[in-house]
């Protein structure tokens, strides 16, 4: 599939580009390295979302316990500092099957695909450490921007709409993500472009599963959910921003 396919629908969903201001900031060699911690983290974090969605909702108690494992090694060392490049490849595949609970109609389909999406974010963590071990950019823990979060925070919160919500804010991140990995492609380095394009393919896809979750297991049309969140997202994207980082908003203090 070519670029512009890829795109195509990521730039139908998402209310509005990336401003140009946040790209002829993301263009100073002096940002790169603020771009990939950022990454990195943002990485881990769509893993560790897409694990509570499994575990929250779709997967039976044992395979719960199994799933905060698999995490374990990335967490350990975003958060405490432990462990390699090396131990962490060695971790990046699940070693036992997920199993779903027997209550919930749709275990199966949430399992397929978040089982695949945090696998492949943790693959990803891996390739984004491997290029900054290889540009001498130290791992640093930096605060998360203000993007996520506010999704997050205007979430529902009372089931089953709260869990909508989240897979609806879980399409908007993914589409963004993919977006601006595009527009990046265009500027950065080649070893940095090649890469930022070989993620497009997994990104769409992950986009494409959360609003296909949302819209099958919603009992009532998500048409109106989906422009709240999109109103939002704009916002965000385009409002002023001091903090610079994967997600920001469009200014930027001298
Ligand atoms: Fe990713
Ligand atoms: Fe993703």
């Amino acid at each position: 599939m070519q670029f512009d396919t890829l795109l195509t629908p990521i730039n139908d969903f998402l209310p509005c580009p990336t401003p140009q201001a946040w790209l002829d900031e993301a263009k100073k060699p002096e940002r790169l390295p603020i771009l990939l911690q950022d990454h990195l983290v943002c990485e881990l974090k769509a893993g560790q979302t897409a694990m509570y969605l499994l575990r929250r909702y779709a997967c039976n108690d044992e395979s719960s316990k199994h799933l905060l494992q698999w995490l374990k090694p990335f967490e350990d060392f975003a958060y405490r500092f432990e462990g390699s490049l090396d131990d962490l490849k060695r971790a990046e595949k699940l070693s036992k099957s997920i199993i779903g609970r027997s209550d919930f109609e749709h275990s199966d389909l949430i399992i397929s695909k978040m089982v695949l999406l945090i696998r492949e974010e943790l693959h990803h963590f891996c390739q984004v450490l491997e290029i900054m071990n290889g540009r001498g950019i130290p791992y640093e823990n930096i605060t998360a921007s203000r993007y996520a979060k506010t999704l997050i925070q205007n979430c529902k919160t009372h089931e089953p709409q709260i869990f909508i919500d989240k897979l609806i804010c879980g399409a908007y991140i993914e589409a963004r993500s993919c977006e601006r990995f595009a527009a990046l492609s265009l500027f950065v380095d080649k070893e940095l472009s090649d890469f930022y394009i070989s993620l497009l393919r997994s990104e769409a896809r992950h986009f494409a599963d959360y609003l296909e979750l949302a819209e099958t297991i919603s009992k009532t049309d998500i048409s109106q959910r989906v422009k709240f969140f999109g109103d939002l997202e704009c916002r965000l994207i385009n409002d002023q921003d001091s903090d610079f980082k994967f997600h920001s908003g469009s200014y930027f203090p001298a």
